[in-house]
């Protein structure tokens, strides 16, 4: 079994069959790290040795933190009576699931198809708003981050596309945040404006007052229809239900992903408005996705659903939320040279840093004192800080701790740098 391997040969094994190079990229960081066993906020190295607090989740997988007890059960009943299912025929299963997203999503949003990844999801949404709409044109952030499948990479960063042939024709970026950019964008060929709440990759940037409400009104003024992106933001991560929820804006469609699977099991979701199921009206097998929906992630989904949902959930997350931000301005404080502040809502969370080079380094300090926590790819003088909404009080004093610990080893590192 390769849980059993030690470090060493678990890395041989994945350089020699998987990725040489996420293989040499994690030597060089010097990040040892195989995983092993890993359950509520705490990931173990296969050697069983080294524990990390996971900080980062994979995006929000692990809101409820690994393994959850419910989630579990939840899979285990469901492997006593079901399996894949087929998903072609009519299914009880995701029928209970999209009367359950239904009834959580804002506005008319009722109808949902599910899928296997958030790219695929993603794009679904863009499939759906070019057939609704009939027009091709799809303006996104840059920088923005939707999945690797071929629209939502379109819609993504030039970086990801580049190596990889032609780009698809319609998509076009601009800067998020940007009202007046999004309007100069907008027109009578575009299908739909697809965004995240508060995007991730980009650093955790929460919009400008009034952004995403003026995009929804340019939206309608343009026929074109918004796809919000909540495949990060949703389910409680934030704080509400959904990111929306605090600028009080209801999309044509919505994506959810990550989080949905309770952390065990693969389930995306593309929920939109009643009025864009017209679209699977002639044709209902248009769009089919194997493994979507997959019965047995179902009853899982459905139970992170009811879990996410719970007012004293949500308020917990916030309260988590301010216990962290009011930590990291402790830590500004003391650390002044390197970590600028945070911003975030809810527990979505950045450390701001004074010099973009200083995020790899913080995460390798960070990994040193015991926190696996990620710098934004599109942004390194952010480092993500998304732990699992479950956290308690006592653990997040400790982070904070150890996050200390970690700020004083990069000033060490940079030699006192100061940055602006
Ligand atoms: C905001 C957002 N959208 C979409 C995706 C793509 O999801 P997946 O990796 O499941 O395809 C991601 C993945 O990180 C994401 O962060």
């Amino acid at each position: 079994m390769p849980g059993e391997r030690l470090r060493a040969e678990v890395f041989a094994l994945f350089a020699e069959h998987v990725s040489s190079g996420k293989v040499a990229f994690f030597e060089r960081a010097g990040m040892d790290f195989a995983l092993g066993r890993r359950e509520g906020a705490f990931l173990w190295d296969v050697e069983g040795e080294r524990r990390l607090i996971d900080c980062h989740c994979n995006g929000g997988v692990f809101n409820l933190g690994h393994r959850h007890p419910d989630c579990i059960a939840a899979l285990r009943t469901a492997l006593d009576e079901l399996d894949i299912g087929n998903h072609h025929l009519i299914s009880p299963q995701r029928a209970a699931l999209a009367e359950s997203l239904a009834e959580l999503t804002p506005g008319d949003l009722a109808y949902t198809v599910f899928g296997v990844g958030g790219g695929e999801a993603v794009d679904l949404a863009i499939k759906v708003a070019r057939a609704f709409t009939g027009r091709s044109g799809i303006v996104s952030a840059r920088g923005g981050y939707h999945g690797h499948t071929g629209l939502a990479l379109a819609a993504g960063d030039e970086k990801f596309r580049a190596p990889f042939g032609p780009a698809a024709p319609g998509f076009k970026q601009v800067e998020f945040g940007d009202a007046d950019a999004m309007a100069a964008a907008l027109g009578p060929h575009v299908a739909a404006v697809l965004l995240e709440t508060i995007p991730a990759t980009l650093g955790i940037v929460v919009p400008p007052d009034g952004y995403l409400e003026q995009v929804r009104w340019l939206c309608d003024a343009a026929g074109a229809l918004l796809i919000i992106d909540e495949v990060q933001t949703g389910l409680g991560r934030t704080g509400r239900l959904w990111g929306v929820d605090h600028y009080g804006v209801t999309p044509d469609l919505m994506v959810l992903g990550k989080g949905l699977s309770g952390g065990v099991f693969p389930l995306t979701a593309t929920v939109f408005r009643r009025e864009l199921d017209s679209v699977f009206h002639d044709d209902p097998f248009l769009h089919i996705s194997t493994f979507g929906g997959a019965e047995l992630g179902c009853p899982v989904a459905a139970r992170v659903l009811e879990l996410s949902s719970e007012p004293a959930f949500l308020a917990h997350v916030r309260s988590m939320g301010a216990r962290f931000s009011a930590g990291f301005g402790e830590l500004r404080d003391a650390h002044p040279g390197v970590l600028a502040g945070s911003r975030g809502v809810g527990l979505m969370l950045g450390l701001e840093l004074t010099d973009p080079a200083f995020g790899p380094l913080l995460s390798k300090t960070a990994f040193d004192s015991g926190l696996l926590a990620i710098y934004a790819y599109h942004d390194p003088s952010v480092v993500q800080f998304l732990p699992p909404l479950t956290i308690e009080p006592a653990l997040a004093d400790e982070i904070l701790d150890r996050l200390d610990t970690a700020l004083t080893a990069l000033e060490a590192i940079v030699g006192g740098r100061r940055g602006g």
